[in-house]
């Protein structure tokens, strides 16, 4: 077993240290200069991405969450209305399906019982065509539907989803550049993504150099019994991801909000015993989420936050928890703010003690309804 770790303590901790070449290898052969390769999915796609004026991405846990960034980038670049749901509710609802909607589900199994049936109920709904991200071959997702994009993450043997996420992202990204491709986005925009995405396994490598620094927040906040965690925009996904992963891992109980919303609700319970960690990319809302963020430390919240160093943000000195990140570019930027968050997850758990790879009650694939 201590072999298949590659001598690190757990998988999950070696999950994340594979992050770089498992995007590497999710990019290659499919990015070429600036263009996505015809083939990167199946014979038929490109005609059926022309045609695609809506689509619908349906997933469960951690998936779900890559779904959500990836709206953020379908709408922002590409102009595509983009709805994203939990597998479980959708399958139950009458959806709406306008003519030429693309169904997508995203799943590094393959096999959850959620966003199969989801898929199955999609087959006969309707729609333009089904999608599928996923990151194993001949799972029954592959198999069933119409084109299956893989991710290149290799077998994830941690519960709580690392790199798969990672490389769903990365696949997302790629689905993004090729719509934009196909509806003559702006040539210089699509060269300055392409470049973020040639540049993220170096990124992420640089992020899993903050793990000292970030072992320093953990160490606090494992004395703790809740957390709030903090984004907007794009990154208001990566918050949600951040508490999922503390709160699976570690036992504590956390919740990822938009920062936006915290006067809604959360503010309340703030007090000097309540970690509030926040990410801070370099982005047009930095200004806002450092208001936030102030709103929180006015309360006596601790604060962890993690910004882009190259940012003009005025928190050195108000914030007693700071970690500046080498940042890609504000299109990579959420994959890239993940990274510390896992990390800082991991760490909390291993101090607590917790089954970090077999965490209580959880299950790798569900299967089951
Ligand atoms: C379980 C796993 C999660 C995963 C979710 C969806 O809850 O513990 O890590 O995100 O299922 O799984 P999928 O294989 O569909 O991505």
């Amino acid at each position: 077993e201590a072999l298949t770790k590659d001598g690190y303590a757990h998988y999950m901790l070696k999950e994340i240290h594979e992050q770089p070449i498992a995007v590497a290898n999710t990019i290659a052969d499919r990015l070429f200069n600036d263009a996505i390769a015809d083939d990167f999915i199946g014979a038929d796609a490109r005609e059926i991405l022309s045609q695609t004026k809506q689509i619908h991405i349906v997933a469960c846990g951690t998936s779900y969450h890559a779904g959500m960034v990836a709206r953020y980038w379908l709408e922002a670049i590409t102009q595509i209305p983009t709805q994203v749901e939990i597998a479980s509710e959708y399958r139950y609802r009458k959806p709406v399906i306008p003519a030429n909607t693309l169904f997508l589900t995203i799943s590094q199994s393959g096999e959850t019982a959620d966003s199969l049936a989801a898929l199955r109920f999609a087959k006969k709904a309707g729609y333009l065509a089904t999608f599928a991200v996923c990151n194993v071959a001949n799972s029954t997702l592959d198999r069933e539907s119409d084109e299956c994009i893989l991710t290149h993450a290799g077998p994830e043997i941690g519960v709580a989803s690392t790199k798969a996420l990672t490389t769903q992202l990365a696949v997302m990204a790629l689905l993004t550049l090729k719509l934009a491709e196909l509806r003559d986005v702006d040539i210089k925009v699509r060269k300055n993504l392409a470049k973020q995405l040639r540049t993220l396994p170096g990124i992420i490598n640089q992020s899993l150099l903050l793990n000292n620094q970030i072992k320093v927040f953990a160490e606090q906040i494992v004395q703790r019994d809740h957390a709030l965690f903090l984004g907007r925009g794009v990154h208001y996904p990566i918050a949600l991801e951040g508490a999922l992963k503390l709160k699976e891992i570690s036992y504590i109980h956390a919740e990822g909000y938009p920062a936006g919303e915290l006067k809604h609700g959360p503010l309340a319970l703030v007090d000097d015993k309540m970690p509030v960690i926040a990410v801070c990319p370099n982005d047009e809302l930095l200004e806002k989420l450092e208001s936030n963020i102030e709103e929180v430390r006015a309360r006596g919240g601790e604060l962890y936050v993690f910004v882009d160093h190259k940012s003009q943000h005025g928190l050195k000195d108000r914030v007693p928890y700071l970690i500046e990140m080498e940042a890609s570019g504000s299109f990579t930027s959420p994959i890239v703010f993940n990274v510390p968050l896992q990390l800082l997850s991991y760490h909390v758990a291993v101090l607590r003690g917790t089954d970090v790879d077999q965490p209580r009650n959880l299950a790798k694939s569900v299967t089951v309804e």
